[in-house]
Parts: structure tokens; sequence; C-alpha cells
């Protein structure tokens, strides 16, 4: 049922009305087991939840609306393969892709049996390139989520990084982003990897094109050996030039990808074991979605904890603050993972939604972002949850830098919650702003692996509840076609029939 004709909806709706005086330092106060029953242990991350405008009876009106909305079955139809993404006829399978070999029967034994047949491969080419002395920069080609997930993991387990490569990733068709890397590289020390799960973006393409005529220009003739390609369209891989393909398949969504050949570049940098224990991390947290009853399931959780700050205390936007610098991308791969997958406007059934869904999700890693815009977070007029990742465990030894860093980010959803009313005015910080707290013992393949997977599943909670496919991105479509025109008419000159400020800004970037 839709979630807006629930009984529970109506309920969280009273209870909502209930909720306008909520102070979460009464909320503590009022509950010494407050921190205990707003914990979750989840594989590799544990989660304080209680900082949050949440109480016993809105986690139970929550969980009521999931059953209502139907969500295990729906969850359950993903990990059978079920076609849940319906406007594109196609399963939506990014979990196989960390399922072990041999572990499943049925109809999903073959899929998975194609998995592993892939990765293998996969896995032996990164370790020959790792091998191989002479490559010693890899050039990521692609763009959404054929950059964003694998550039993100290469930042983040840097420390994992096999010295004496280097690592670069072009996405924008701007061409001083191409030409920028170009610069400092050398044909014969260059693999180029040109992701694209369609092999058609035109950004890609554009750049997959230009960087051949590069390393043809520099003498590189090699191109087996320099270039390979990781789609799902083999034969337009071929078709371009490049034999070396690694595939993988429809049911893999571009933004979910990074577990797939999409991954190359990750498992050249940490290696076939490396990326292993980030599948194996991965799936301890499927396991857990899948397992986990729900009031102890730390996706199902935050999912609905988003559903109910959207929706019934109206808060647009969430803010990601990773406190560990390597973490830097999350907050841009997660924008995709959201916005891309729940920013939708009609139900499963193309009707009009009468509520909000996908939030607006932004951020940058602490200590940075608090000296830039924790300002607003602290004293403006709208209330943004915070969601903070820490480390525990860091990989340097600069002991007091870990302890600052630890301390800061503590404090920070100390000082949200805490607020300090004993000046006035300018000087007065209301608090009660909600905050989560994602803590993780060590940032390794495997605690990587299982937070990222944590973010799939919380997004497919929330999209499962508003009843929306979280699975397609037609949205994008409207700016490429018109791009295409406008591409044209920047050539020709010709601005007939566009509108007056369109045909102003293309005489303009022609004159
Ligand atoms: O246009 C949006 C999109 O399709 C994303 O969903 C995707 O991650 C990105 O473009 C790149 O697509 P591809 O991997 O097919 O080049």
């Amino acid at each position: 049922m839709r979630c807006d004709k629930t009984a529970a909806w109506k309920q969280l709706q009273q209870h909502a009305e209930g909720f306008a005086g909520f102070d979460l330092r009464d909320a503590f106060a009022g509950d010494a087991t407050r921190v205990a029953r707003l914990s979750q242990a989840a594989p590799h991350v544990f989660a304080d939840l209680s900082k949050n405008h949440t109480d016993a009876a809105t986690e139970a009106l929550l969980l009521e609306l999931a059953r209502q909305t139907g969500l295990t079955a729906h969850r359950d139809a993903m990990f059978r393969g079920e076609a849940i993404n319906h406007t594109e006829d196609r399963a939506v399978m990014h979990w196989l892709l960390r399922q072990p070999q041999g572990s499943l029967p049925g109809d999903l034994a073959e899929p998975l049996a194609l998995v592993h047949g892939t990765l293998a491969p996969m896995l032996a080419y990164a370790e020959q390139v790792r091998a191989d002395a002479q490559i010693t920069d890899v050039v990521n080609i692609g763009i959404g989520g054929s950059d964003l997930g694998p550039q993100m993991a290469v930042l983040a387990l840097q420390d994992f990084v096999l010295p004496g490569k280097r690592f670069h990733f072009v996405s924008n068709v701007d061409g001083h982003e191409l030409a920028g890397v170009l610069k400092g590289l050398k044909a014969e020390n260059t693999l180029f990897l040109i992701a694209s799960k369609t092999f058609t973006t035109i950004e890609t393409m554009t750049n997959a094109r230009s960087a051949l005529a590069w390393f043809q220009a520099q003498g590189g003739t090699d191109v087996a050996l320099h270039f390979a390609a990781l789609t799902t369209n083999v034969s337009a891989a071929a078709e371009f030039g490049i034999t070396t393909t690694f595939g993988f398949w429809d049911w893999v969504g571009g933004r979910y990808s990074m577990w797939s050949a999409i991954g190359l570049p990750v498992a050249i940098a940490i290696g076939a074991k490396g990326f292993q224990d980030l599948l194996a991390g991965a799936h301890a947290m499927d396991q857990h979605f899948q397992t986990a009853p729900l009031e102890a399931n730390l996706p199902v959780r935050l999912g609905l904890l988003d559903v109910w700050y959207r929706n019934f205390l109206n808060f647009t936007s969430r803010s990601i603050a990773p406190y560990h610098s390597a973490l830097r991308r999350v907050p841009a791969y997660l924008q995709q993972l959201e916005m891309e997958s729940n920013g939708k406007r009609v139900d499963r059934n193309g009707q009009a939604l009468s509520y909000g869904t996908s939030p607006v999700l932004w951020g940058e890693p602490g200590t940075n972002g608090q000296h830039a815009y924790f300002q607003m977070l602290h004293q403006g007029t709208d209330i943004v949850p915070l969601e903070f990742i820490a480390v525990k465990k860091p990989t340097h030894s600069l002991k007091d830098h870990q302890e600052l860093l630890l301390a800061n980010v503590i404090a920070q959803a100390q000082a949200l919650m805490l607020g300090k009313s004993d000046a006035g005015g300018h000087k007065h910080f209301t608090g009660n702003r909600p905050s989560t707290f994602l803590l993780l013992d060590e940032l390794t393949p495997a605690s990587l692996g299982a937070l990222i997977a944590l973010q799939e599943h919380r997004v497919f909670v929330s999209g499962s509840v508003w009843g929306i496919n979280s699975f397609d991105q037609w949205g994008v479509e409207l700016g490429k076609v018109l791009a295409k025109d406008i591409h044209a008419r920047i050539v020709s000159g010709d601005a007939s029939g566009l509108d007056a400020s369109t045909a102003t800004l293309l005489e303009r970037v022609r004159s």
C-alpha cells in the first residue's frame, strides 16, 4: 500500500504534531536507556542514533509503516532477483556481486557463477597490472557511477594502495580535466580504463577518444596493452578498438557498480585480496540487512529515520561529515546514491506524489566543515540532521592529531545537542540539533565495503517506503537530449526557435 494511505502514516502525522516540543536534553534526562535503545551494532559499523529527534513511540510507528508498506517483501524480492526496477524491466542485484562463490541455489546459481567467472579474470588482470613496473599511471575515464565509487574507494583506501602506482580519475567533459592529467603522463607508462556501463555516455566517449588520440600522437601503438574497457556493452568497446574488456550486467545500476568490473581501479590499487575483503565487508552488511529483525536492523533504522525527518519533521537536507580525510569523496558518492535513486516525483505506478522524497545531501570532511558552514548547522534557521562518520584507529602515528580529531567529532555532536543558553542574542545556541554518529574501528577494505553497503540499503529502505523506483534515473535524460541540440547550434550558430535567454547565451559564447 502507498505509504500516505496507511494507518501508520496518519498516526505518524499525529505523533509529529505532538513532537513540536521535543527536546533531546529532556529525552536523555527522562530515559536512562536511551543510548542503549538507540545504539545499533552492525558488521564493521557501530551507530549511535540517540541524538536524533526520535523516541520509542516514533520507532514503533515507523516499524509499523515499514510493515504496512511491505518493506520486507520488497527487500526479499530484490534478493530473489525479481525485476523490481520495473520501468527498465531489470533485476537489482548489485548485492550478488559480493555473494560468495557457489553460495546460492536455484535461479541465482547461474548469474552467481557468471559473477565469479568475471571476477576471477578481472582480479588476475589487476594483479598483472600491479606486477607490471612499466605501468606507473592508471587513468580511469568514466562519470557518475563509473567514477564516484572507484574514486571514493581508491582515496579512502590510500594506505592500502601499491606504492609506485598513481591513480587519476577523469570524469568531466571539460577538457581542462583531461588535459591536466595527460600533461604529466607518458604513453608507455599509462593504462587507460574506459569505464561506462552503456559505453555511450557522451562525456566518457569524448574523453576516451581524446585519450586514444593523445596515446597515438605520443607514439603509442599497443592499444590492447594500454586500454581496457569496463562495460556491459562489449560490442561498443570492440568497435571503439578496445579488446581487453571486463563485463558486467544490466542488473547492476551505475551508482551501485563499484563492486563490478567498474571496481577495477580499486582492485589494481589494493590488490585482489583487498578487493575480496571489500566485497566480504559489503556481503556481511547484506546479510545483516536480510536477516536482522527490523528493530535491530541498521539500514532499516536509518532509512526509516530518513522518512521521519523528510515527511513528518520536514527536514529537507542531510549533511555528511566524515572525520577522516581519506573519506573526503564519500559525501559526493552518497549524493549520487541518494539523490539519483530517490529523487523521484512519481510512485511506482507513475502517479504524482503528494509527499517529499530524497533530501538534499551534502558535506565535507570534518574538521574542515566546522570552519566553513557548521555555523549554519549550529545557529541557522533550518534544522539539518548531520551524519558523522568517525574512525577509531588511525594508520599514522600522530597520536595527538587523532585525539584532537576524535575530540572534535564528539564535541560537535555534543554541542549541536546541548547548545548554550547562558548568553543571549548572537551567542545563544539553541541546541537540540539532531545527529547520527557512525563509528568504524578502522578504515579497511572490509569496513569501507560494509559502510557503503549500509548506505545502499538505507536508500533502498526509504525508497521502498516512499513507493518509488529507486533504480531508474529518467530525470537525467532531458539535459542530455538538449545538450546535443545546443552542441549542434554552437557549431552552426543557428539560434532559431530558442527561448530568448538560451538564444542570448548561445550568441554570447559564440561571439
Ligand atoms: O546519466 C546518469 C548516468 O546514467 C548515471 O546513472 C551513471 O552512473 C552515469 O550516467 C554514467 O553512465 P555510464 O556508466 O553508462 O557511462
